[in-house]
């Protein structure tokens, strides 16, 4: 696919090829503290999306694989799909060292592409966690690839970073971009991720797209899909604005004085059948 994207896209596959390397060595994502804790998914995941033993499921955006894997520890045999191939070849050499390798496969893909690359393939669950939307530039086009990736009856689960947080800059204070999809994206020069370290070699800019809720909630309706499950929280998944505290893994909240504004999202969806 060619189009007026493919320029930042291209600088963003840089970026994130440099960055696993650091992301796999990463306190943030502790992956040793990971497998010995039994490499299970998020507790409030897995109450909403119960028991997926025997059930198939593809992340999108799998980066080096820890989610993906996460539910095939779990039971699901699943598919993770990312465009960066050091992400993809990442995830599998870590699929192979926690003998989840039968269970858990690893394709490499633009997700806007992601289910002409399974060849079809549909599934039981597409799950997609924080860090995921805002490299999309159109979330049409995603929303038409999740619909896609489902049988009629299955469902989407996501967890975002929040649009309003999105359009925030990192004091959190001001509002550095729009909260809507804008068909130019937002450049970041900064050079740290946020794993809290510069991935090694050179800064470089990467381009981001935000959308607005009733974006995301609007192309998901309009593609076949009910949404069941929308929450929006007060805490996130990392360090997003200066001060916030770890409170577990994964868990991070603001400063009291914050005002209370949503920082994350939980949305799940189910594809309806066709008429
Ligand atoms: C922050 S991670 C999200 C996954 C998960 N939350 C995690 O922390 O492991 C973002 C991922 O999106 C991938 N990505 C960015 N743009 C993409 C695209 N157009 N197609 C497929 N993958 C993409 C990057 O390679 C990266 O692995």
């Amino acid at each position: 696919m060619t189009d007026s994207s493919d320029h930042y896209i291209k600088a963003n596959l840089a970026y994130w090829d440099q960055a696993v390397p650091t992301h796999v060595s990463s306190e943030f994502y502790d992956v040793a503290g990971w497998i010995s804790a039994g490499s299970k998914p998020r507790p409030h995941e897995a109450a909403l999306l119960g028991d997926l033993n025997g059930l198939e499921l593809v992340q999108l955006q799998c980066h080096f694989g820890l989610d993906a894997l996460a539910w095939a520890a779990s039971g699901a045999k699943v598919v993770g799909v990312d465009f960066s191939p050091a992400a993809i070849a990442a995830a599998r050499r870590l699929a192979i060292e926690i003998g989840l390798d039968t269970r858990a496969r690893f394709v490499l893909s633009d997700v806007r592409q992601a289910f002409a690359s399974l060849e079809g393939e549909q599934f039981d669950v597409v799950y997609v966690s924080l860090g995921a939307l805002c490299w999309i530039p159109r979330i049409e086009e995603w929303a038409k690839q999740v619909s896609l990736l489902l049988r009629e009856g299955g469902r989407l689960f996501m967890h975002e970073i929040h649009p309003l947080a999105l359009a925030l800059d990192a004091t959190g204070r001001t509002f550095a971009r729009g909260y809507f999809e804008d068909l130019e994206p937002a450049a970041d020069d900064s050079s740290e991720s946020y794993v809290g370290a510069t991935p090694s070699g050179t800064t470089q800019v990467t381009y981001e797209w935000n959308h607005g809720l009733a974006e995301i909630l609007s192309a998901l309706i309009g593609n076949q899909m009910r949404i069941t499950h929308f929450e929006e929280h007060t805490w996130t998944s990392f360090a997003q604005f200066e001060g916030f505290e770890r409170k577990s893994s994964q868990y991070f909240v603001p400063p009291a004085q914050w005002p209370a504004i949503p920082l994350s999202f939980t949305l799940m969806a189910q594809k309806e059948p066709t008429n």
